[in-house]
């Protein structure tokens, strides 16, 4: 089957239709996928009722999985999924619903803040995949901003100042600005801020974007409260509603994006009542934003 995708706004999110992801994929059919993640940066496809073996396999079409380690509270004895998969639930191992004051869903909340996919990580994410197996009755929606277009429409003076600006990135970072800031000694170490780039290139279409995240808790060089204030100036204008694309969940829905290009967060929704069972797949990045000075 071909693979066609239909551009839901000009040159952010395409919807695709010919392709059967419980289907072994043909080398022109991943192709065709992955332009269009270069292009649109979203690719939305309906009625895919994957396993989460099926998932892994697609996913694996893209590169090397980031084995989801390291991103959140869940200790590996209370995991409900194998490590390939990241557990976008509210749900314990048991399938029931996580209570209102458990650590690791106030942790998770930090999901509804703006970012991009393992920003916190030394190299971070390419794309991340995401499979909504059970979506609540209402909100729950997933947006993206276009940090293409938000870099673009910066006026040149900001381009000049931001050029060759490195960040510093944790999730203690994005947690404390939800005011949680009980960590460990252990968790401490294992979220220890790395630096990004604030500018990225994309490395086939060269288009640059800002690569921002609510990890992003200051700028090398910079005093921290100016830091945030500038980061926040530029995370309320990389996602004005123009750069901006809600996604309505239906179950059997899977949502690729390309996290060098976008930034996303989830929306609000009756987490202590009803089910959300979103599994996401991460492919890994291939090299940190930020080179290591030579010797
Ligand atoms: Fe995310």
């Amino acid at each position: 089957m071909t693979v066609t995708i239909r551009h839901l706004t000009p040159g952010f999110v395409g919807e695709v239709e010919g392709v059967d992801l419980r289907q072994k994929l043909t080398r022109d059919q991943v192709a065709a996928i992955e332009a269009g993640l270069d292009e649109c940066a979203v690719l939305v496809f309906h009625d895919q009722k994957i396993t989460d073996e099926q998932q892994v396999a697609f996913s694996r079409n893209f590169g090397e999985i980031e084995l989801a380690v390291g991103t959140n509270l869940t200790k590996p004895n209370e995991r409900r999924l194998s490590t390939e998969l990241a557990d976008i639930s509210n749900l314990d191992r048991d399938n029931k619903l996580l209570g209102r004051d458990d650590r690791r869903r106030m942790f998770n909340l930090g999901n509804q803040l703006w970012h991009s996919d393992s920003a916190f990580r030394a190299t971070p994410a390419k794309y991340s995949l995401l499979s909504g197996r059970i979506v609540p009755s209402t909100g729950g929606n997933t947006e993206f901003a276009d940090m293409r277009a938000a870099y673009d429409a910066l006026d040149e003076a900001t381009k000049a100042e931001i050029a060759d600006l490195i960040c510093e990135h944790s999730l203690m970072y994005s947690r404390g600005l939800l005011g949680f800031t009980d960590f460990t000694p252990e968790e401490r170490v294992m979220f220890t801020p790395v630096q990004q780039v604030l500018v990225r290139t994309h490395p086939v279409t060269g288009r640059k974007s800002l690569f921002l995240a609510s990890h992003a808790g200051t700028i090398v060089g910079w005093p921290m409260p100016e830091a945030r204030a500038f980061l926040r100036d530029l995370t309320e204008h990389a996602t004005q509603r123009q750069f901006v694309y809600a996604h309505r969940w239906t179950a059997g829905d899977l949502v690729i994006w390309d996290n060098r290009q976008t930034m996303h967060r989830a929306r609000r929704y009756r987490e202590t009542q009803e089910v959300r069972d979103m599994r996401r797949t991460t492919i890994a990045g291939d090299r940190p934003t930020v080179q290591a000075k030579a010797a």
